[in-house]
């Protein structure tokens, strides 16, 4: 891992990361999906393309991208392609572009950060429930390296923010500040309000992106039909590990993005120490701004 600017990254992010800040080039309606890893950014990822995509691909097609495709397949992680040296493929995507990123509000190119017409869609989740999920996706690694990380390894570093673009309370703070500094460019979303109410999220996704269902597509259910494309037991039966598409987490099998989807695995797993203490430091670090979990 290496700290930049506060933000912790896995060293082989960082060229990415720096290129993406440094040679970025926006257009006026590029659209970004931003989150913390293990946040519920697959699930962003999918009803945000479902949505707007809808006219080229309605959910109700059996052979909709979704169901053959991963949701990271659909929806380019940024700085992965300029780490790649593949940033052309930016280019050629057709506005407006839908692009996601994990890193901290602070590390974001200038350009995207303030440019008025750009719009960040963030997603959060509670952070204890962020380092159970992450330590069950290390665990479905292919790779020996990821998968012998135990939970009380992870916990400890988490601890003191050290995880993959952590801290996850300034990672948060970063983007929540800036949603309340400007609501029409980032819209704050919270994973256990989603799936609270997983179609008025998605009604509130294309509200703020300016893509509203209208009166004949609301008649026709098209809302509650991306609920059920992007529901997490749709997207854990796509074909996309038959068809080999997942290119970009080569080292993690299609099924390991869709676990449980629940709010509150936390309590499965770790103790109530160690939610007191992870607690405490979140509670500090994000009370005082006005924020809790
Ligand atoms: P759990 O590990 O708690 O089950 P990310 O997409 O940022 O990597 O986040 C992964 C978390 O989102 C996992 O949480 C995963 O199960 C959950 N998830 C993925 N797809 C989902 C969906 N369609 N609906 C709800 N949760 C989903």
């Amino acid at each position: 891992m290496r700290q930049w600017k506060g933000a912790w990254l896995p060293h082989r992010r960082v060229p990415g990361v720096l290129s993406f800040q440094r040679r970025f080039t926006p257009r006026p309606d590029d659209v970004l999906l931003a989150s913390p890893p293990k946040c519920g950014t697959t699930w962003l990822k999918a009803l945000s393309f479902a949505t707007m995509a809808r006219a080229a691909y309605p959910p109700g097609d059996g052979d909709h991208p979704l169901l053959r495709l991963n949701p990271h397949d659909c929806v380019p992680l940024v700085d992965s392609l300029f780490s790649a040296g593949q940033e052309a493929k930016l280019d050629a995507l057709p506005s407006p572009r839908l692009m996601n990123t994990h890193v901290h509000h602070s590390l974001l190119p200038p350009s995207v950060a303030h440019d008025p017409g750009c719009k960040i869609v963030y997603v959060c989740r509670e952070p204890k429930d962020m380092v159970v999920s992450l330590w069950h996706f290390y665990k479905s690694s292919k790779t020996t390296e990821g998968s012998t990380y135990t939970l009380s390894d992870l916990f400890e570093n988490a601890c003191q923010g050290k995880h993959s673009n952590g801290p996850i309370w300034d990672h948060i703070l970063g983007y929540w500040q800036e949603s309340q500094a400007t609501p029409r460019r980032v819209l704050f979303l919270r994973y256990e309000e989603m799936l609270r109410d997983p179609v008025d999220s998605i009604r509130e996704v294309a509200r703020f992106l300016e893509v509203l269902f209208t009166v004949t597509e609301e008649a026709a259910g098209l809302p509650e039909d991306i609920m059920k494309l992007c529901s997490i037991e749709t997207l854990r039966g796509a074909r996309a590990d038959k068809m080999g598409a997942n290119k970009v987490f080569v080292k993690f099998p299609h099924t390991s993005f869709f676990r449980k989807g629940v709010a509150g695995d936390w309590v499965n797993h770790m103790t109530p120490e160690m939610a007191q203490r992870f607690d405490a430091i979140v509670e500090e670090k994000l009370h005082g701004p006005g924020l809790s979990f």
